[in-house]
C-alpha cells in the first residue's frame, strides 16, 4: 500500500534554543539559507508524499507563512529580474497538499501525532520529527517507505555506546541487509543495559493502529506521551521493523547539531 501522507509534529517549545525560539519556531531556524522544516518537506515530497499534515501550536503559524505566497517579495524579485531567487521563494507545495492541525498543549510528540488522527484517516503514514536531517543520496524517508510491506517501520542508526541514554534503543532480531526485525525497544538505557547500538531517530512509518496504541500506552517519565510509548504498546499486537538509514544524520534540535549541519551543508 502506498504511503501518501506525512505527519510533521512541530508543536514543541524548542527550549534548547531559547532565546532564539521565543518568537521564531525552532523548525524555522536555518541550515545556511533554508529552514530546517523545508528540508523535511522536500524529503517528504521527494519520497512520494502527497499530503503533509503539520501539527503546530499557537504562535507557530509562521511555519504556514513560510510555505505560502509572498506577493510583494515575488513582484519585487520579478521587477529586478531575479528569477533565480524567485524560484527559491515560490511555494514548494504544488506537488503536495498541506494541512495544519493544532496541539493545544505540549503534551509530548506522541500526543502531537494523535492530533493528526482525523486528518490521516485510517491509512499508514509517514512521521518526520522536526529535528532529524539526513544528508545522503536517497532521502531517508524514501529508504523507509521502500521497505514498507504493511507493518510499521522505525529509522535507526548506529549510536556511540555512551550516547544510548539519549535514544530509544532496539533489540534487533533477524535481519536482511539494512532491515531488522525489532524484538524490543528500550527508552534511554544506560550503555551497559542497551540491547544494541541501534538507536531510533525521528522518522517512522506507522500503521494506522498506532493511534489506538498511543491512546492505551503508558506515558513516559515526566508524563509526556511519546511516540515510542505507542510503538511499545503496538508491538504487543504487530511486528515492528527498523531500517538502518544510509547518510549522515544531524540532530538539529540542539545548537551544536544545527551548527554541525550548517557546516556540512555550506
Ligand atoms: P523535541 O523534544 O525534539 O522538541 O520533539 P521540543 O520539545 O520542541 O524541544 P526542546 O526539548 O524543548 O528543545 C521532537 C519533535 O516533536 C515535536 C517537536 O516540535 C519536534 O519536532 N513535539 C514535541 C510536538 O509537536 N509536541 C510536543 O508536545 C513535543
Amino acid at each position: 500500500m502506498k504511503i501518501r501522507k506525512a505527519v510533521l509534529p512541530v508543536a514543541g517549545m524548542g527550549t534548547r534554543f531559547l532565546p532564539a525560539t521565543k518568537v521564531v519556531p525552532k523548525e524555522l531556524l536555518p541550515i545556511v539559507d533554508k529552514p530546517v522544516i523545508q528540508y523535511l518537506v522536500e524529503e517528504a515530497v521527494l519520497s512520494g508524499i502527497e499530503e503533509i499534515i503539520f501539527v503546530i501550536s499557537k504562535g507557530k503559524e509562521l511555519i504556514r507563512d513560510h510555505f505560502s505566497h509572498h506577493p510583494e517579495l515575488e513582484i519585487f524579485l520579478e521587477s529586478k529580474g531575479r528569477y533565480d531567487l524567485l524560484e527559491k521563494v515560490k511555494p514548494i507545495h504544488k506537488t503536495a497538499q498541506f494541512t495544519f492541525v493544532y496541539q493545544d498543549e505540549p503534551l509530548g510528540d506522541g500526543h502531537a501525532v494523535l492530533m493528526a488522527e482525523e486528518a490521516v484517516g485510517g491509512e499508514p503514514f509517514l512521521v518526520l520529527f522536526g529535528d532529524d536531517i539526513v544528508k545522503g543520496d536517497v532521502p531517508a524517508a524514501k529508504q523507509l517507505i521502500d521497505q514498507f510491506k504493511g507493518e510499521s517501520l522505525l529509522a535507526v542508526e548506529r549510536i556511540p555506546k555512551e550516547k544510548s541514554v539519549l535514544y530509544g534503543m532496539i533489540r534487533p532480531g533477524e535481519h536482511q541487509g539494512r532491515l531488522y526485525e525489532v524484538l524490543e525497544m528500550v527508552e534511554k538505557p544506560r550503555p551497559e543495559e542497551s540491547p544494541s547500538d541501534l538507536g531510533i531517530i525521528g522518522k517512522y512509518v506507522c500503521s494506522p493502529e498506532i493511534f489506538n496504541a498511543l491512546k492505551k500506552a503508558t506515558n513516559s517519565k515526566g508524563g509526556e506521551k511519546r511516540l515510542i510509548d505507542g510503538f511499545i504498546k503496538l508491538q504487543e499486537d504487530q511486528k515492528i521493523w527498523a531500517v538502518e538509514i544510509e547518510g549522515e544524520r544531524f540532530d538539529t534540535g540542539h545548537p551544536g547539531g544545527l551548527a554541525a549541519a550548517a557546516n556540512a551543508f555550506l
